[in-house]
């Protein structure tokens, strides 16, 4: 297969590149290289260009002649989704409706979506299953949501264009061999950030809100392997290759792990029993996430094999130790 990868030289797009590339797929990036790096596109070339420049991205998805195009190009900060609402809307949901288009336009008929639980925003009910109603609280879950109903009302008027939208839980861990993982400036993610603070880089960890109605106060979340993602986006791929129709895939576990929980594991799988600090909440976190993940099981015939939190943060820590090495 031929495949255009937009975002992938960032976090998740790279570890799919990965799995394309290894499994003899022919891919292509796409990147503006904003939040991305050059170095963690490991198969294929990358073209480094912006979303937003549609003859660029016209003239690449004509020259490529993409049979699938998978979309991960986006901003992904809740926090700074709120401050700069219209910069989500750009980047994620305009964008995405050019590349809608320029799909189309350039007769590629096949689309996999990064989409992301926060569509569900508060759910009513975990696990949460991809019928639920569609609440979400920040201006990063409406831009993402805003992109579903474009490919959904795409699909349903241009004939033979299907897609499939992935709703991503908590994605984190990093590829087997530690060449690519995740690697941003100022990361926000509780993993990263229990990790970065056992290598010294933060003099502490704070725990955002201890006062939850769930069993320890703190908040409960999905974690998935970005290594079972890649595989799933391989297996949206084929489903879609060999006629499956558009649908919606919750990508989660269906098992929650609250934040203390996760603290704990890193704290013992790095050996470092470094400070924590209880905070308020921090605002627009659901107190509880977790998946319904039996669609993604009965739709594409198969199973997450990495459900796991100390694998996860075991392939996430030697990630973040050989990039210590690789770029201080
Ligand atoms: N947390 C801390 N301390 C930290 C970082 C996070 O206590 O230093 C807590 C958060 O408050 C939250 C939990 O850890 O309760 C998980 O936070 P993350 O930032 O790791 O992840 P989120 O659950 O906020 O984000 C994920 C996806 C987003 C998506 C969102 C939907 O990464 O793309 O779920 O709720 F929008």
């Amino acid at each position: 297969m031929r495949i255009l990868v937009t975002g992938g030289a960032g976090y998740i797009g790279s570890h799919v590149v990965r799995a394309l590339g290894g499994a003899g797929h022919e891919v292509l990036t796409y990147d503006n290289l904003s939040t991305g790096n050059r170095w963690a596109v490991l198969y294929g070339s990358l073209i480094e260009a912006d979303l937003a420049d549609l003859d660029t991205l016209s003239n690449t998805i004509r020259d490529f002649s993409p049979d699938v195009i998978m979309h991960f190009a986006a901003s992904i900060v809740v926090s700074e989704s709120v401050q700069n609402p219209l910069k989500y809307y750009r980047n994620n949901s305009i964008n995405t409706l050019g590349l809608i288009e320029e799909s189309i336009n350039n007769g590629v008929s096949k689309f996999i979506f990064s989409s992301s639980a926060a569509v569900y925003g508060i759910p009513e009910h975990v696990p949460v299953a991809e019928d639920a109603l569609l609440k979400p609280i920040n201006p990063y879950g409406a831009s993402k949501l805003v992109s579903e109903f474009a490919l959904k009302d795409a699909a349903g008027a241009v004939g033979d264009f299907e897609y499939v939208s992935l709703r991503y839980f908590n994605v984190a861990g990093a590829d087997a061999s530690s060449r690519i993982g995740q690697f941003y400036k100022d990361p926000t993610h509780l993993i990263t950030r229990c990790l970065r603070t056992a290598l010294g880089k933060y003099p502490e960890l704070h725990i955002f809100g201890t006062d939850y109605p769930t069993q320890d106060g703190t908040c409960i979340r999905d974690f998935i392997h970005v290594e079972d993602l890649a595989e799933a986006h391989k297996r949206a791929m084929d489903y879609l290759v060999s006629g499956g129709k558009s649908t919606v895939l919750n990508c989660g576990y269906g098992r929650g792990y609250s934040v203390r929980e996760v603290v704990e594991a890193s704290k013992r799988i790095t050996g470092v029993d470094y400070p924590v600090v209880e905070a308020p909440r921090r605002p627009g976190d659901p107190p509880e996430l977790f998946a319904d993940s039996g669609k993604i099981r009965d739709v594409l015939g198969w199973t997450f094999k990495r459900n796991d939190l100390e694998l996860i943060i075991k392939t996430a820590w030697e990630w973040e130790k050989a990039a210590l090495d690789r770029f201080g």
